[in-house]
């Protein structure tokens, strides 16, 4: 028997994701859930008792009045109201106006995500919503979030609309998605986001049997066991445990953004690099999900007790001078067996704390890995100690995790030199957007 797996794929409407999360549950034999339709439902539920769906308190009250019953036919969830399943009424322009309005009801909220997550006694859950990877199953660790542009999407649902007979015009289409996507992002309870370490796809130029390919690729990445190849994983641990124990005392290290660390399938781990503490802090920020290699230069492991050190953790030793054929294979073997390989693109450390522009030989290893990428910003470590700062000062650190750039992402860029060089300043952008949303919260 297969292990049992909870695939939460969130998006705005006409994605692409509900066609993706029902090829993906064919492909791996999950149970289809359309959690959509669970709010729909509510609303049908709610007008055919004569409920204002203006009115919460009426909506509520015909919930409680009525009987419901969750159970899954030929491969998907279905339900029934009273005895009564909706069929096509779920789809009609009644629900479709009022349903944002209705989900967007904590209580109805409180409701659908009780009976959403119940699903898993029936096994595997391919499941698709707003919230799945957010609220419903934050901890599951197949998330993925569908994205297109408005226009794109509108053109989808208009000719899906066109094609059961309906009338209505594409503005009207693309007028009425945007209300639904501006009242599901900006509603208080559960809106509409991506969730932290969810896998970001924009499907506007890809068919749904490449978004559907990518995301089965993503979920046997995350399952392929991963080699571990740290000398001493439990050292390595002690180590970080160690770094975060200091870190935390000297200079109140903060984490921001641990969920979005995938806890299996290789990974780069691109942080910007102005101070000696940034190595210690990015293994301390991630240590609690997964041990990574970091790189160093050679010439630190001529040092016999800092070799003997950085061997132990399992540091990949660099020579700067030229480009270390030996280094960059080690890491690409590494990423392929699935570990965590820690990088700084910018070479050295940034002598003023600015950002710098990245290294050219960081494209063609992450184009080489072929894995996803992780941008992380440290802050304040150069306040805290750097060839400036005159020895280490008890100065706060933030270590902010961004979102995964996905591997399609990278491979959008293309092959060869030009490739490498929009990878590597991809990623820095990335880290660039990191520290500018990080600063202007901190004012
Ligand atoms: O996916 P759909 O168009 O069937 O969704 C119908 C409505 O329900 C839409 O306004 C968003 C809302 N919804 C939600 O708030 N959370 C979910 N998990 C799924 C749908």
């Amino acid at each position: 028997m297969s292990k049992k797996r909870i695939i939460a794929i969130d998006g705005p409407a006409a994605s692409g994701k509900s066609t993706v999360a029902r090829a993906v549950a064919k492909e791996l034999d999950c149970i289809f859930v359309d959690s959509g339709a669970f709010y729909r439902g509510v609303t049908w539920a709610a007008l055919r008792r004569g409920a204002s769906v203006k009115n919460p308190a009426e909506v509520l009250s015909t919930l409680k009045k009525s009987k419901w019953k969750v159970f899954v036919r030929d491969g998907a969830s279905v339900f029934a109201s009273d005895g009564v399943e909706p069929g096509e009424a779920l789809r009609g322009k009644e629900v479709r106006e009022a349903v944002a309005d209705v989900a967007g009801v904590p209580e109805v909220r409180a409701f659908v995500v009780k009976k959403l997550r119940a699903l898993r006694r029936f096994g595997s859950l391919s499941m698709e919503g707003r919230d799945i990877g957010s609220v419903v199953f934050p901890q599951t660790p197949f998330k993925f979030y569908l994205d297109a542009n408005p226009e794109e999407r509108a053109k989808r649902r208009h000719a899906e609309l066109l094609a059961k007979g309906e009338t209505e015009k594409a503005q009207e289409v693309l007028d009425s998605l945007q209300r639904r996507d501006e009242k599901d992002s900006s509603r208080k309870t559960a809106p509409l986001k991506v969730a932290e370490g969810a896998y970001v796809i924009d499907t506007s130029e890809q068919s749904i049997e490449e978004v559907t390919q990518t995301v089965l690729n993503r979920i046997s990445e995350l399952e392929t066991p991963h080699v571990e190849v740290i000398g001493s994983p439990l050292f390595y641990r002690y180590t970080c445990d160690v770094f975060n124990a200091f870190l935390k005392t000297s200079n109140r290290l903060k984490v921001i953004g641990g969920g979005n660390i995938p806890k299996a399938g290789g990974l780069i781990v691109a942080s910007n690099h102005s101070s000696y503490l940034d190595p210690p802090a990015v293994g301390a920020a991630t240590r609690l999900v997964r041990t990574t290699h970091f790189m160093a230069r050679d010439t630190l492991f001529e040092k016999p007790l800092m070799g003997w050190f950085l061997r132990n953790v399992g540091v990949i030793s660099l020579d700067r001078e030229k480009g270390d054929v030996r280094a960059m294979r080690t890491a690409i073997h590494l990423l392929k067996g699935g570990a965590s390989v820690a990088l700084f693109p910018e070479g050295t450390r940034s002598e003023d704390g600015t950002l710098q522009p990245p290294k050219p030989g960081i494209g063609f290893l992450v184009a080489k890995g072929q894995t996803p990428v992780l941008p992380v910003y440290v802050h304040g470590s150069h306040a805290a100690w750097s060839k400036s700062s005159g020895g280490l000062k008890h100065l706060p650190i933030t270590v902010i995790i961004g979102r995964l750039i996905t591997r399609e992402e990278i491979q959008e860029m293309g092959k060869g030199r030009e490739a490498y060089v929009k990878i590597g300043e991809l990623i820095m952008e990335r880290i660039a957007e990191l520290k500018a949303d990080f600063e202007e919260e901190i004012g």
